[in-house]
């Protein structure tokens, strides 16, 4: 995925999630959860390249200006969505799967202080709500959802939803993941479906009225043949 590319999708994910979306100028200028998800790249970017300081400056002016904080060592996915962002912290280990979406006031947090992996990983698809504290190197499976105000201190598997203080897996498993698809060819149609139904029910119908038809005319010239010659003609 090219740079472009990557511009696109990150503006996409701010109108498959937040209904409030007008247009890509407003979105562009007015969503600090974007300006900070853009920013971070370039924090990224020059922390990747051995350019620490520079790397930290960014990830400072980006805190000043979207109240955002994201260490440049964090590994952000793309189509993340940070909805309304102030106040959300993300650590130097924290890894973020593609397409998570995170309110604000949300941290990913380290419990210890040793270096190396010490923060959250979130993989794809994941939903933190408003306030939401996740702790320590722990494992938010794909799809899981964290309610507003829970504290996570624990791994929470796949497709399931945590919350409260400290949170348990208040569903498991059925759930539906979120699901942000919004192409017009995959939705289903039901009308669409009773037409090919009635189509084909009446293909069906006139391949059999055809056969009977059919059996009626040789039946009939058999019955003409029985008949003349039972006549003697
Ligand atoms: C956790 C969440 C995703 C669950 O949504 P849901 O699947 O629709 O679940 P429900 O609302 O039906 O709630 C299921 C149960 O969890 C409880 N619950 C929901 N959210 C909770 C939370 N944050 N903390 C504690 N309990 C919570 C409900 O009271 C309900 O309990 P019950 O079964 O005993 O009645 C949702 O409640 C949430 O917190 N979303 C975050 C939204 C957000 O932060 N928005 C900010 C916009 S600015």
């Amino acid at each position: 995925m090219n740079f472009f590319q990557r511009l696109r999708k990150d503006i996409e994910a701010v109108f498959d999630r937040d209904p409030a979306a007008r247009n890509a100028l407003e979105v562009i200028c007015c969503y600090p959860g974007l300006h900070a998800i853009w920013l971070h790249r370039v924090a990224s970017l020059l922390w990747r390249h051995h350019l620490k300081l520079p790397g930290r400056l960014i990830s400072h002016i980006n805190r000043i200006f979207t109240g955002i904080e994201i260490h440049p060592g964090a590994e952000i996915g793309t189509g993340v969505f940070i909805d309304h962002g102030s106040g959300v912290v993300i650590g130097e280990t924290a890894s973020i799967g593609d397409n998570a979406l995170l309110y604000q006031g949300v941290v990913l947090g380290g419990t210890s202080k040793k270096s190396g992996k010490r923060h959250p990983t979130l993989e794809d698809n994941v939903e933190v709500g408003a306030g939401g504290i996740l702790l320590g190197p722990i494992t938010v499976g794909e799809g899981a959802r964290v309610g507003a105000g829970s504290v996570v201190t624990k791994s929470v598997p796949s497709a399931t939803t945590a919350v409260g203080v400290p949170a348990q897996v208040s569903r498991e498993g059925s759930q539906e993941k979120p699901d942000f698809n919004l192409d017009h060819a995959d939705i289903p149609d039901p009308l669409g479906d009773v037409f090919e139904y009635l189509l084909e029910r009446q293909l069906d119908l006139e391949e059999t009225v055809s056969q009977l038809k059919e059996e009626l005319e040789n039946g009939s010239e058999k019955d003409e043949e029985v008949l003349d010659s039972g006549l003697g003609i």
